[in-house]
């Protein structure tokens, strides 16, 4: 599977789920299928037993790394927290085969916020991150901000908030 997108948030009935979710049914209606991966499906102890020494160690941690692995180009939607990316986004790259998951892929990144940034700081800290590992990053990021608002119930209110992700898309195809 080519396209894999990255739900960078282990938080219960998140929104990065649900816009994940929404992103696929984008993807798919321009005829391109994808796998989701929710870091809410981690196993709880990854921290202690799927990283460093114990990498490759975790049964339940390796289909991700797997997963990871093959996909050729990554959709990473990633929420505000605390003015970055999720940590547990962070912990779960580190987790990763080095170099051989993000070496010469494609990544296209997805902010959403509470506040009015729309996760930009967040798209910047994990642009940096990414191009240090090898991966090229998608210029085109969409900020989606007040995302309460925004986006209700899987839905967006805003359609200009679409209209970004499909013009994203359209570039991630020829990227
Ligand atoms: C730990 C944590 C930290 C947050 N920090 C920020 C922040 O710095 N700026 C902001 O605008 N919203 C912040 N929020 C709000 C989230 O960006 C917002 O609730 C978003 O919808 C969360 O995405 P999620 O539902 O995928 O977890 C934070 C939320 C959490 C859980």
């Amino acid at each position: 599977m080519d396209y894999l997108i990255i739900c960078g948030t282990n938080r219960k009935n998140s929104k990065s789920k649900k816009i994940s979710q929404f992103y696929q049914g984008l993807l798919e209606k321009k005829g391109i299928a994808s796998q989701l991966i929710d870091l809410a499906g981690l196993p709880d102890d990854y921290i202690a037993s799927a990283l460093y020494e114990n990498a490759g160690k975790n049964a339940s941690f390796q289909p991700f790394r797997d997963q990871m692995k093959v996909a050729r180009k990554m959709v990473f939607v990633v929420a505000e927290y605390n003015g970055s990316f999720p940590g547990v986004l962070k912990a779960f790259i580190d987790g990763m085969e080095y170099p051989g998951t993000f070496k010469n892929k494609k990544a296209a990144l997805i902010g959403l916020s509470s506040g009015v940034q729309g996760g930009g700081l967040a798209l910047s800290h994990l642009t940096d991150i990414l191009n240090y590992c090898g991966t090229h990053v998608l210029a085109q990021k969409p900020k989606l901000s007040h995302i309460e608002k925004n986006f209700v119930k899987g839905q967006f209110t805003n359609p200009f908030y679409v209209q970004l992700l499909e013009e994203q898309i359209d570039e991630f195809i020829d990227f």
